[in-house]
């Protein structure tokens, strides 16, 4: 009779040093064992086929045990009270007994509130759009280039058109529902003023200044003869009121297929005014980039039915999470979706 003991020590060394012990069951070597029962000479074959039943209860019963071993190695328990290896700069830490409200809430809510006092209304965004709002509503048409800039995360679920859904890459999703929205306010001789500070997502390489999910908040004004000048002071009013002093502002021309002209707007460096070589906030160049901004372009005004010789506007898009880091010294964006106890109880 064929001796079954070597290979029975040989599958039990392989499960129990295996992390997958059930795919030694189907080993090709237990299936030859099977195949050898009709060659056998017939008054051999009972005890043999028993042989290899029992080898086979055996086998089963050691990958049981072997998975029931690499799930407590699984199940091992975290220590969430563990302290964390989040290191920022702010000095004190409050001890927070409650609970607190995380700071990019916090900080919304300033920026609402600053906002809501020049007369802007608040609208949320969504979490998940279509191309159109992303893309189409802001003057990308199909193939345009500059789709690629945006590093947008898309569902595998296609809409009605056959497109894929988005993340939201940035809030000027919202641009066209807003228009739209309050289109009416013009007729009345009233102005469009709302802004949204919502969530977007971008599928970028993670480093202390870049994170997938971050804030931003858009700026949308319309009414007659709207000016450049009237975009750059609405930002300064605004981010002076935020930073509680005078800042100074460098505006530079930029391009974005929504906007015409289109800005990138930088700030005097709320910390070391271009004194500290040093200084983290702007690497000691004196100035932080801080958003784009821009008039809002004919045809985005054309697609909400707003007619671009009677009315003009301009639209901002800002990164919250950026402000607030310079506002209390953040070092690294990652904290602020981090969920780290040791990080949130400072605020
Ligand atoms: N949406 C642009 C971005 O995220 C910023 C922007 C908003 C520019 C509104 C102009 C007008 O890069």
């Amino acid at each position: 009779m064929i001796d079954t003991s070597k290979l029975k020590s040989e599958l039990l060394l392989e499960i129990s040093s295996t992390d997958a012990p059930r795919t030694v069951l189907r080993s090709d070597k237990l299936k030859d064992l099977y195949s050898q029962i009709p060659t056998l000479p017939p008054e051999q074959r009972g005890d043999f086929g028993r042989l290899v039943n029992q080898l086979k209860n055996e086998l089963e019963q050691a990958v049981v045990e072997r998975e029931a071993e690499l799930s407590k190695v699984e199940l091992e328990p975290i220590d969430v009270t563990a302290p964390m290896d989040v290191n920022s700069n702010r000095p004190e830490m409050i001890a927070a007994t409650d609970g607190s409200q995380h700071p990019l809430s916090q900080e919304i809510t300033k920026i609402a509130d600053i906002f809501n006092r020049m007369g802007y209304l608040v609208e949320e965004s969504r979490e998940v759009d279509d191309q159109f709002h992303m893309f189409e509503s802001l003057n990308f048409p199909k193939g345009h280039p500059a789709r690629d800039d945006y590093d947008t995360f898309m569902t595998e679920e296609v809409d009605e058109n056959g497109d894929r859904l988005i993340a939201p890459a940035h809030t000027s999703t919202m641009q066209n529902r807003i228009l739209k929205k309050y289109r009416s306010n013009l007729d009345k001789g009233e102005a469009i003023a709302a802004i949204v500070p919502d969530r977007v997502f971008r599928n970028e390489d993670l480093d202390s200044r870049h994170e997938h999910t971050f804030y931003q908040i858009e700026g949308v004004y319309v009414a007659k003869n709207v000016t450049v000048g009237n975009l750059i002071a609405t930002l300064k009013e605004f981010l002076q009121e935020y930073y509680q002093q005078d800042l100074d502002v460098r505006v530079n021309p930029f391009y974005f297929p929504f906007t015409e002209p289109s800005f990138e707007f930088a700030l005097s460096c709320p910390f070391c005014k271009g004194q500290d070589d040093s200084c983290k906030v702007c690497s000691g160049e004196g100035w932080v980039e801080l958003l784009g901004c821009g008039l809002i372009h004919l045809n985005v005004l054309k697609m909400a039915d707003i007619d671009p010789s009677e009315y003009t506007g301009f639209a901002f898009g800002c990164g919250i999470d950026r402000l607030i880091m310079m506002k209390h010294q953040i070092e690294d964006i990652r904290h602020l979706e981090s969920a780290k106890l040791d990080f949130l109880k400072q605020f």
